[in-house]
């Protein structure tokens, strides 16, 4: 599929237009003034999630200039791809199908989606497997003799379940503990190990691949700790989530639940790889989550440009990006159990978008991935939200605020919702203060997503949401979102250096890394 440049569209010059004449002076507050409907306008319901663009810098005349640039980049027609199984992941020639995870059996439902017949025999594979892990995670849960599940996986065979079982705590059974090792520093994996028992323990290795080098590092330990401290039933204690069946073989598990190369690491929480969520909250909780996430797949797959929330939060990305030149979008969840949130979404919009070269390997001009960064509110407050109201540089700032809490604590809902609002707030209006240290400039733009409580449902939609956010802007800058060779020189070279360590040989090395290695042998 040729797709026009974005920088190269009229669209795009429109905007660069709009940017010049009166975008860059645009202030919230007055167009609030002149709008009494802009909430109604920049607001909008999605599956399980409710939306506020409103105190963006952004009007619909904007919206409207940013979904013609979608339209002359073939956003669309690039999602229609994506959702008729095409290998749009070029670079490794791979269909891009994490949603086809979530979608529910072929007999079940009467989709309009045409293309979904085409990868039938997929969709089938994916439900055999997703009964056979759920069958297991049911065993596990019944199993009193196992208190103790450990993931051992890194990258999105971490970050994805970890977020996701920490923010559904509430809904986990209380007999198990969870664990997630992920570094490959020993000092992680040996805390974990001094807490546990072989014959309470299970763990879960979790590896695309099954060659990462800190997980296989991490799981030869454990299973040598396994083994010293007197495990026996290596099939009980252990299992493999991965697409490298034969690797886990050889390693010498048995149990394995296996997903497919069109599944990117980083999208992979909805395949085996979300084993210890299943665990966690059970086989219902973990389809619900499935289905929560299948709604916001139809929405996005669906829904007019103007009132698709993938879209206009991708497309303003865009804008803030490559028009406002902002370099970072912070997350503020205000609900402590999606604390590791804000670190998901770090590794889904960095290692998808943080790409220099287009999908036909030509460098472009023009920004891409903003860093992302964040806390769970109110911390974030009383740690860097000073920067956020009076620093120099302007940031977005995402919240997301949970309406229903789980707990029945008095009035801490109520002051953790008047926060967010305080603080969302606070970043627009400003207090004018004659310039001095007191003085905030206001006009600080934000997104407010409103669940109406965090369930396995709206979790599901939240990060499919994201997931697709993330795919709009990539799609804009014409960059293939779903590869990620940003990493493989560093494992390159850690390798080499590993051997100079041991060898102490600095030949062809730099003046300074030859110098830290000289110091690290002494
Ligand atoms: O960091 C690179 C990466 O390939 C990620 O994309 C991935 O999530 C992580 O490593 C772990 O990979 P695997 O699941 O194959 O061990």
């Amino acid at each position: 599929m040729t797709r026009t440049r974005c920088d190269r569209t009229s669209a795009w010059r429109a905007l660069q237009a709009a940017w010049d004449s009166s975008g860059h002076a645009f202030d919230a507050r007055q167009a609030f003034a002149k709008d009494p409907v802009r909430f109604a306008r920049l607001s909008q319901t999605a599956p399980h999630v409710f939306a506020d663009l409103s105190k963006n810098l952004l009007d619909a005349d904007t919206e409207v200039l940013l979904q013609n640039l979608a339209r002359e980049c073939g956003v669309e027609a690039h999602r229609n791809a994506m959702f008729a199984g095409e290998a749009i992941n070029s670079t490794e020639n791979r269909a891009v199908m994490h949603w086809l995870l979530r979608f529910p059996p072929l007999a079940l439902v009467q989709s309009n989606h045409s293309a979904i017949k085409t990868v039938a025999t997929e969709l089938t594979r994916v439900h055999t497997t997703l009964d056979a892990m759920l069958a297991y995670a049911q065993a596990v849960r019944d199993d009193a003799a196992i208190s103790d599940v450990v993931n051992i996986g890194i990258g999105g065979s971490d970050l994805g379940p970890q977020m996701a079982v920490t923010a559904l705590d509430a809904f986990a059974m209380p007999s198990k503990r969870f664990h997630f090792v992920s570094n490959v520093d020993g000092h992680e994996l040996d805390a974990v190990l001094r807490k546990l028992k072989p014959e309470s323990t299970l763990f879960l290795i979790a590896s695309k691949t099954f060659t990462t080098i800190e997980t296989m590092t991490n799981a030869r330990s454990a299973k040598a700790w396994f083994a010293a401290q007197g495990g026996t039933d290596t099939a009980r204690h252990f299992a493999a989530l991965t697409t490298n069946v034969e690797a886990a073989k050889a390693f010498g598990i048995s149990t394995t639940f296996g997903f497919w190369d069109w599944v990117g690491g980083r999208y992979s929480l909805w395949s085996a790889i979300g084993l210890p969520l299943a665990i966690a909250i059970g086989p219902q909780g973990f389809r619900e989550f499935l289905a929560g996430a299948h709604d916001m797949d139809e929405h996005f797959r669906t829904a007019h440009l103007a009132r698709n929330l993938p879209m206009r939060l991708g497309l303003l990305d865009v804008w803030y990006r490559n028009f406002h030149g902002f370099t970072s979008r912070s997350i503020a969840p205000y609900h402590a159990a999606l604390k590791r949130y804000p670190a998901y979404l770090q590794q889904l919009e960095m290692e998808s978008n943080g790409k220099r070269v287009d999908a036909a390997g030509e460098a472009v001009p023009f920004a891409t991935s903003p860093a992302l960064w964040g806390e769970p509110g109110t911390n974030g407050q009383h740690a860097y939200f000073q920067m956020l109201h009076q620093g120099v540089d302007v940031v977005p700032v995402e919240f997301v605020g949970v309406k229903k809490a789980r707990h029945a604590l008095a009035g801490h809902q109520t002051l953790l919702l008047a926060n967010v609002l305080a603080q969302a707030q606070a970043l627009m209006e400003g207090k004018e203060d004659r310039g001095g240290h007191k003085n905030f400039p206001g006009n600080r733009p934000s997104t407010f997503l409103l669940l109406d409580e965090l369930t396995p449902t709206t979790l599901g939609a939240l990060i499919a949401l994201q997931e697709h956010r993330v795919f709009v802007s990539g799609s804009v800058w014409g960059i293939n979102s779903f590869d990620q060779w940003g990493v493989e020189l560093g494992k390159v070279l850690a390798k080499d250096v590993e051997a100079r360590l041991l060898n102490g040989n600095a030949e062809e090395l730099d003046g300074s890394t030859a110098g830290l290695l000289a110091l690290l042998r002494s």
